[in-house]
């Protein structure tokens, strides 16, 4: 009683975010993620060829679709001004209806699987089993953003209004998960949405759109539009109609927005420069398998990818860490992804600037233990390339590569490898592989990054269990982690008048 007493004279400020961790939370304890499909039957590697022989790599190359093609300013405004119309009704169908919609939106994007792996093959050069996955997640957004939204309903004491009109500008390295989540988030609280997609990959998004269109989402709420990178992006991403921008990609494209429009309410993941420390109670199998897949995964083109191993004490000392992970890197067969035996595809397109630097140039005290070679007459298929003795404060300590380079670190001690690990403008994902619960929790309380890992790979969030997300200039705007319970929050602004006045 006297507590109680305490607590009604002394009210907790309140604070919408706190309560919003509270009501949105219970729903997430009960979500059931969507399964990759398994590739250990006859039948599933059977839909696998067939994905694969509908997937020419080699014949795709920035073909637009012209369909969607905004051609100038007149009809840039026309798109604009349309889609916050559009929205008003959208947003006016409530929150039910939505839900309802996006769980109609994950089945038509279960349905479309296989034309999704093949379009990805095809314009993004990944495996089926690195296609897959990005299905997979797309799904999880939908189901989690459609039930996700409806607790925005129940904050009492401020109402949430969303944006009317959201632009997503997605990355071409997740070409379907990464746009699926950023454009049902939006859709999810009632806002319209452009989609701008990275020229690179327009047939994924535009597979990825046609299944929420299938699904009910209207025409007119979601719009796809492809504009040439120039003054026509520009005057979008700078109109002052568009109420916020999702970005993924790099923090400097972040930067050329917020130059764009210094006031833009933008919602951005961008770059990483993320490593795996390695100490001498890990279980050493277990790291380098995770470290490969870290690394070279996609061709180690993801924000999330591990660059750097920072191996300590005796790990560092000894050979037979490096000795394993040549064997395990030697054991990748690279190529084309419509060769069912290929693990790592190539990269999006000849190396330039800073990744060809990153796979010829050494830096002081480096040497190759895998010297990275392009395969035949392509130059966007390369081998992987592993580096050792990169030294702290040096070209390779700190730079984003986004491609299949690895280097490696020689620490003397734990403290001294999560200072180099922190020692970047970023801070998106980070792993430990440790088998010392001491060493674990010193790691986690200083590390300083947004996804932490212990004992696994550092790529490959899931929606609601690992929401996605970084620290310093790895994101811009936010602190909003992907797949996660205060996403949603960040798509509207909040008034604070009772719900139902
Ligand atoms: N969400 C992606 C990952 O975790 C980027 O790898």
């Amino acid at each position: 009683e006297s507590v109680k007493g305490l607590d009604e004279s002394v009210p907790k400020p309140h604070r919408v975010q706190d309560r919003l961790n509270e009501v949105v939370s219970p729903y997430t304890d009960r979500f059931v993620n969507t399964p990759d499909t398994d590739p250990s039957t006859e039948a599933n590697r059977e839909w696998a060829r067939l994905a694969l022989a509908r997937s020419t790599y080699t014949q795709v190359g920035n073909e637009t679709i012209r369909s969607s093609q905004v051609p100038g300013p007149a009809s840039l405004e026309t798109v604009i001004q349309d889609t916050r119309k559009a929205a008003k009704a959208w947003e006016a169908r409530g929150t039910e209806v939505r839900a309802w919609i996006l769980h109609q939106a994950a089945g038509a994007l279960a349905a479309r699987r296989g034309d999704l792996v093949s379009v990805m093959a095809a314009e993004a050069g990944k495996t089926v089993a690195e296609a897959d996955v990005e299905v997979s997640e797309a799904i999880d957004f939908a189901n989690y953003y459609a039930e996700a939204a409806r607790r925005l309903d129940v904050v009492d004491g401020a109402e949430f209004v969303p944006d009317t009109l959201t632009v997503v500008t997605p990355p071409w390295n997740f070409p379907v998960a990464i746009p699926a989540g950023s454009v049902l988030a939006a859709l999810s609280v009632g806002s319209g949405v452009i989609i701008k997609p990275a020229p690179q990959t327009q047939r994924c998004a535009a597979v990825m759109v046609e299944a929420l269109w299938q699904a009910g989402v209207p025409r007119e709420v979601l719009r796809y539009v492809t504009i040439d990178e120039g003054p026509l992006s520009k005057a979008l991403i700078a109109h002052s109609d568009v109420d916020r921008v999702i970005l993924t990609g790099g923090w400097e494209t972040a930067q050329l927005f917020r130059s764009w429009r210094p006031d833009l309410p933008l919602l951005a993941e961008t770059s990483g420069k993320n490593a795996i420390v390695i100490t001498p109670s890990a279980d050493i199998d277990l790291a380098v398998a995770d470290l490969v897949k870290s690394a070279f995964g996609h061709a180690g083109q993801k924000c999330s990818a591990a660059s750097l191993a920072i191996l300590v004490g005796s790990v560092a000392e000894s050979e037979r860490f490096e000795r394993q992970l040549v064997d395990a890197v030697e054991s990748l067969k690279i190529g084309y992804p419509q060769d069912p035996q290929v693990t790592m595809g190539p990269v999006i397109e000849p190396p330039q600037g800073k990744l060809a630097d990153g796979l010829t140039r050494l830096g002081d005290g480096e040497t190759w233990l895998v010297e990275p070679r392009q395969l035949g007459s392509d130059a966007r298929v390369w081998s992987p390339g592993i580096r050792t003795g990169v030294r702290p404060g040096s070209e390779f300590h700190t730079t984003e590569y986004f491609g299949p380079i690895l280097g490696i670190m020689h620490a003397r001690s734990l403290e001294q490898a999560i200072e180099w690990q922190n020692a970047t403008d970023y801070g998106l994902t980070a792993g430990i592989h440790s088998l010392d619960a001491h060493e674990v929790n010193t790691w986690i309380d200083t590390v300083q990054a947004g996804n932490l890992y212990v004992n696994r790979g550092i790529t490959g969030a899931i929606v609601q269990r690992q929401p996605f997300g970084g620290w310093k200039r790895s994101s811009v705007g936010t602190t909003a982690k992907a797949g996660g319970p205060n996403y949603l929050t960040h798509l509207g602004t909040w008034s604070p008048r009772p719900l139902r006045a």
